[in-house]
């Protein structure tokens, strides 16, 4: 099947059941300022789940492109993308369960023809803290279509412990609840959200990643990710709206916003596990072969380049045909780091020549049925990302010159983490050419010591601009400077519950999120995450103050401050402290009272010291809600969580 005729027979599909087709919203968000791009199909819908009249009706279908920045780095795998297109179909206080759950399978297996043995699905356990019963309805229709199709579908629970037990209708918890903000806990008020019943399609036990060590020896069900099963729908019944004072009412009409995703059904519809070996993909991929002169899977380190410059070259084309053109401003910072990342996995491959300006005709072939407007930008857009290639190629250009010269000046002239900083600070070069450069010369960098450089760094101008920002913090970096804080409880969280083996390797924070690297050795169980998580909530909510003291290197030391790389800090140090009594003294009274009750009998007092240049908030509630979003590992031995 191609793309449009998919596209076309699900807004078709559902046309026949009384919707009207919507084009698709901008993936610019239009009236929203709280996020940069639209990152689901219900985004540009919010209104209408509020209450206000959907000009087309209260049925409506669509195919909503999107963009996930934050997804960025996970590209390279067989499924994930940073632009995609998300199908939906949308209730507004019109139908519900019955006849979503019922148009949705019979689109899956009737019009798609899927085999319902490989469908498996999901429900809402419920969550007594906030009053929401157990979802007993989706599983009694799910049972009723399986039976339909002769297919007998049991009721399973703790399936995260007890794995699949020969089940087809899953209850889990909070992961089957749906709003912009996550979980039930997470979400502020005003904000709706509610139960969801998700889809999977099943590829087989073969599929399994068993050479996976992460999944090797884990229980495995249809929400494990370890590439038996794939998630390629998600019903959400948006009935609630959270309240001020944190409980959930029912919103005055109950809606569904069914999301599908585009580029999986359509890997599905042909039993294949890669989604860039469908039509959405394969013309680039093609494209890529042909000037680099290698094949598409013939190694795991080039499957990834040619996955990463497929889907970042086909992100950075439908950007601009929506006006996001490369720039180091908001969205078109996003457009250049894909530009430019593509430019440099196409080194990867063996591709010197310029590409960009070429391979945008491929891609506009793809949409301009379904996107018109695509093509009749297709100069533009070339224009567009043929001046940032030629701009990056400039950069590496000059990078290689002041390599040389160094090189030139001092014979024992060594590559390290500060010049690879210096390179990327003052040319924008980008640290994997610095090291590619280092190891032909039979040198060694890691990306540690670069981050440390840049830490050092960004600690110094951090200083010496908090002055300018004083009173009057913008919105992004006071989401900065909260998420800087939140490193400082994520690491004691760490040390408190998996151990003092703990270490900071090293972070990175934009305004949408905080990335944390560390030493352990294994995965962290959703228990420990969830301690995690809780330990840190607990933290904001006890109302601590930070604190700031400069002092010796030495007492820094003997205070029991750990440091992140000591011998790299000057003699002079900056100190944080989070909690505390002896800040006490400082605190208003009701800061006093509640920093008592959580830290009274533990010892040391304060629950973070830490060497660090700042900014930090002045007090952890003004941190507001985090959660946990991701964990990955980096390399063996070190761990990587996402928080928000
Ligand atoms: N809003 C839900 C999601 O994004 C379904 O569309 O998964």
């Amino acid at each position: 099947m191609q793309p449009d005729e998919l596209r076309n027979l699900y807004l078709n599909s559902f046309k026949k059941y009384g919707h009207a087709i919507v084009p698709s919203a901008s993936i610019v968000p239009e009236n929203d300022p709280t996020t940069l791009f639209t990152g689901s199909g219900m985004q540009p819908m919010m209104e209408y789940f509020l209450g206000a009249p959907h000009p087309k009706g209260t049925r409506i279908v669509n195919s909503q492109i999107c963009f996930r920045s934050q997804d960025i780095e996970e590209v390279g795998d067989n499924r994930h993308t940073t632009f995609f297109e998300m199908l939906g179909n949308w209730s507004f206080g019109d139908y519900f369960k019955k006849e979503q759950l019922r148009w949705v399978f019979e689109f899956l297996t009737k019009n798609l023809g899927l085999d319902p043995q490989n469908l498996y699905v999901s429900a809402y356990e419920g969550n007594s803290k906030i009053g929401v019963d157990r979802d007993k309805e989706t599983p009694a229709i799910w049972k009723k279509l399986f039976a339909e199709v002769g297919i007998v579908a049991e009721v399973v629970e703790n399936a995260v412990e007890k794995g699949l037990q020969g089940g087809r209708i899953f209850y889990y918890g909070d992961g089957n609840w749906w709003s912009r903000a996550g979980a039930p806990k997470n979400m502020p008020a005003g904000e709706p959200g509610g139960p969801d019943s998700e889809i999977f399609y099943d590829f087989g036990v073969d599929r399994r990643l068993h050479e996976n060590s992460e999944f090797k020896n884990k229980v495995c069900h249809i929400n494990c990710d370890c590439g038996r099963f794939l998630e390629i729908g998600n019903s959400v019944f948006m009935q609630y709206q959270k309240q001020e004072d944190g409980s959930f009412a029912e919103l005055p009409k109950k809606n569904v916003d069914f999301g599908g995703g585009f580029e999986r059904i359509l890997a599905v519809t042909q039993d294949e596990i890669d989604i860039f070996k469908t039509g959405l993909f394969s013309p680039i991929i093609m494209y890529l072969e042909k000037i680099s002169g290698q094949k598409y899977n013939a190694s795991e380190d080039s499957t990834r380049s040619f996955r990463v410059i497929a889907d970042h070259m086909r992100a950075a084309v439908m950007l601009a045909a929506n006006g996001v053109y490369p720039s180091n401003k908001k969205q078109g910072y996003f457009a250049r780091r894909l530009v430019r990342r593509s430019i440099r996995y196409a080194k990867m491959i063996g591709i010197d020549q310029l590409f960009t300006a070429d391979l945008v005709p491929v891609i506009v072939e793809i949409y301009k049925d379904s996107y018109p407007d695509v093509s009749q930008k297709l100069v533009q857009i070339q224009n567009a990302l043929a001046l940032e290639e030629n701009k990056f190629v400039k950069t590496i250009e000059k990078g290689l010159k002041v390599i040389e010269k160094y090189q030139e000046a001092k014979e024992s002239f060594v590559i390290d983490g500060i010049t690879a900083f210096k390179l990327y600070e003052t040319y924008g070069f980008p640290f994997e050419l610095t090291q590619e450069i280092a190891q032909e010369k039979g040198q060694k960098i890691s990306l540690e010591e670069f981050e440390i450089a840049k830490k050092l760094h960004s600690d110094q101008s951090r200083s010496s601009s908090a002055d300018k920002f004083k009173g009057g913090l913008q919105d992004s970096s006071e989401q900065t400077t909260k998420y800087h804080t939140t490193t400082h409880l994520l690491h004691a969280a760490l040390r408190k519950i998996l151990g003092k083996h703990v270490q900071q390797k090293g972070s990175n924070i934009t305004v949408d999120r905080l990335r944390f690297d560390f030493s352990h050795p294994q995965a962290l169980t959703q228990e420990e995450k969830q301690k995690i998580q809780d330990q840190i909530t607990t933290w904001i909510e006890a109302v601590l103050p930070v604190t700031v003291a400069h002092m010796s290197k030495e007492e820094a030391l003997k205070s029991g401050a750990i440091a992140f790389f000591i011998e790299k800090y000057p003699d002079e140090v900056t100190v944080y402290t989070i909690g505390g009594k002896q800040d006490l003294t400082a605190s208003a009274e009701n800061l006093a009272d509640s920093v008592q009750k959580t830290d009274e009998n533990t010892s040391p007092d304060w629950i973070s010291k830490e060497f660090c240049g700042g900014p930090h908030v002045k007090n952890t509630s003004e941190i507001g809600k985090i959660e946990i979003f991701r964990e990955k590992a980096v390399s063996a031995g070190t761990r990587r969580l996402y928080l928000r």
